[in-house]
This record gives structure tokens, C-alpha cells and sequence, in this order.
């Protein structure tokens, strides 16, 4: 049904307090995967895929698949370059029909971050139709390229929050406050709540203005997820989960049938192993029936 940037999608889960998932994917069968729980239980999509991934796949091939596919199916779905730290790559994506582009400019120092992600938002808001996400404070943890560590990893500050959004006129804003990439190394990770509640307030105060990201959704606990949604978080990332999933169902499948060889096979098992796994995280951001 429909090819949509990410904002057009947001803006409607921010006033209805759900999250749309935003699931990293490294090969087409796992994006075949995410699609297929989306569009079972009726709920709208990001799509997202790293640099290395993307520069693996081709950008130009991603694209083409995801135009295709997102025209037959009865869900809006977008696709978004996630975590890129080159200007020209992620207008080259724009270009070929990307529809949400991530420039992550956060580890640069504030003005530095706002020259650069403007500079996308311009490029994408000319070509019409492509929303971008920006980055304020750090994240820490591994995301493909992106690596901070957490002694070095700095929380959103809300006044810059509004500065940032009005100088740079990005439409998706992942303020850090304490989630991170990878796996939590503790049970409660520490998450700055209140903070976000404050970011959510001066950014989407009245009306649902620029969406808010949450980046590291693996890992963290149940009750997080949903108070994080409650607050305003309307895009939830997930990338680490599905890494995992896809190697457990490989692993489990080439396991148990060594003398097999029939790839296809061993495709159905991962890929319904992985659309299960996605199927537990929409339950879970309320998304379900919003497409
Ligand atoms: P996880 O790998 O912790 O799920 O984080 C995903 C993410 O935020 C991608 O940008």
C-alpha cells in the first residue's frame, strides 16, 4: 500500500502513545521477515539497515527491494538508513529512495552537529517526501560503525534539544538518555526518565511536532519499554535482538539436520524464528492493528 517517510508514521503513534518498531536488518530475508509480522498483525514499519549492511547489499538493491515490496502489502512501511556518519552517503541513499535518512553527527561538538545533520535535512526536504532523524548526546554501546563507550557517552541536554531541532529543522530527534546499543550489561540499566519526560514536553509539548527515538531497545525491561512509550517514544529501535535470533535459528537449524543440504530450508527456519521474535516486540510497543 504505501511507501511513507518516518514522519508521517510518528506523528500519529506520538499523539496515541505506541511505538513503531524500527528493526535493524542485515539480509533481505530477515526484511522479508519483518514484514511478514507487520503485516500479520496489522502494524506500520521501519525498516532499517546499518552502513556496512547497506554498502554489503548495495543501497540502489535495498531500495528497489523495498519499493517492491512496501507497493504490495497493506501496510505503510518506510526504510531508513540508520547511524551514518558521511554527509554524501546519506544523500546518495535519499536519492535512490530512502525514505528516512539518520545523520549521526552527535559525537561532533554541537554546532559541528547541527551544520551537518541541516545539511541532510536540506538535501532531504528538497527532494521532498524524506523525513531525517538526528542525534543529540550519545549513545552508548555498538552500532555497526558507531562505538561509544559508556564512560564517554553523554546524556541529550533539553534546552540544546529545542535549539537543535529549530536551527537544523529535523523531523526525528533520538535524544540519549541512558539506553544503549548491544546487550545491557545490568538487569535495570540506568535510564534518565525524567529527562526524557522533559525532552518529550518541550519538543511535543502541545501537539506531536518532531517524534521522538529511542535507540537500544534490546535488552531492556518490559516496564521500560512501555513507560518509554507512554512518555512520547514513537520510534523503538531494535537491531541487537534480531543479530541474535537470526544466529540462535541458524545455528539450531544446521544442528539438528548436519547432512542436509537444503538452504531453502534452513531460510523458512530463520526467517519464521525472526518473525516470531518481532511479533513479541509489536505486541509489546502497541502497535498492533495501527496500519
Ligand atoms: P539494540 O542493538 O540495542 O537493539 O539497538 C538498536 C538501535 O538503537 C539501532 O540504532
Amino acid at each position: 500500500m504505501a511507501i511513507v517517510n518516518a514522519k508521517e508514521i510518528l506523528i500519529p503513534a506520538t499523539e496515541a502513545k505506541y511505538a513503531v518498531g524500527a528493526f535493524n536488518i542485515t539480509n533481505i530475508i530477515q526484511m522479508e521477515a519483518v514484514v511478514d509480522a507487520h503485516v500479520e498483525m496489522k502494524a506500520p514499519l521501519i525498516i532499517q539497515v546499518s552502513v556496512t549492511p547497506s554498502k554489503f547489499l548495495g543501497q540502489d538493491v535495498l531500495a528497489a527491494v523495498y519499493s517492491t515490496i512496501a507497493e504490495n502489502v497493506s501496510i505503510p512501511i518506510c526504510l531508513h538508513l540508520d547511524h551514518c556518519r558521511e554527509v554524501d552517503y546519506c544523500k546518495s541513499c535519499a536519492d535512490m529512495g530512502w525514505t528516512n535518512i539518520m545523520i549521526d553527527a552527535s559525537r561532533l561538538p554541537f554546532e559541528q552537529n547541527i551544520q551537518q545533520t541541516k545539511e541532510v535535512v536540506d538535501h532531504c526536504h528538497a527532494l521532498g517526501g524524506i523525513s531525517v532523524e538526528g542525534e543529540l548526546g550519545t549513545v552508548s554501546g555498538v552500532e555497526d560503525q558507531v562505538v561509544v563507550a559508556e564512560d564517554a557517552s553523554q546524556l541529550c541536554d533539553p534546552e540544546q534539544a529545542l535549539i537543535f531541532i529549530e536551527e537544523t529543522g529535523v523531523d526525528l530527534l533520538a535524544p540519549a538518555i541512558g539506553t544503549a546499543h548491544g546487550v545491557y550489561k545490568t538487569a535495570n540499566p540506568k535510564v534518565d526518565f525524567e529527562r526524557f519526560a522533559r525532552i518529550a514536553e518541550m519538543v511535543n509539548g502541545k501537539s506531536a511536532r518532531v517524534p521522538l527515538v529511542v535507540h537500544g531497545g534490546t535488552g531492556l525491561p518490559e516496564d521500560y519499554v512501555r513507560k518509554l512509550v507512554a512518555l512520547g517514544g514513537a520510534k523503538f529501535n531494535v537491531s541487537t535482538d534480531l543479530k541474535h535470533t537470526w544466529i540462535d535459528a541458524v545455528h539450531t537449524y544446521i544442528s539438528a539436520h548436519r547432512d542436509e543440504y537444503d538452504p531453502g530450508k534452513l531460510d523458512v527456519y530463520a526467517r519464521n524464528s525472526t518473525k516470531d521474535k518481532v511479533k513479541e516486540w509489536i505486541a509489546l510497543f502497541g502497535s498492533a492493528g495501527k496500519a
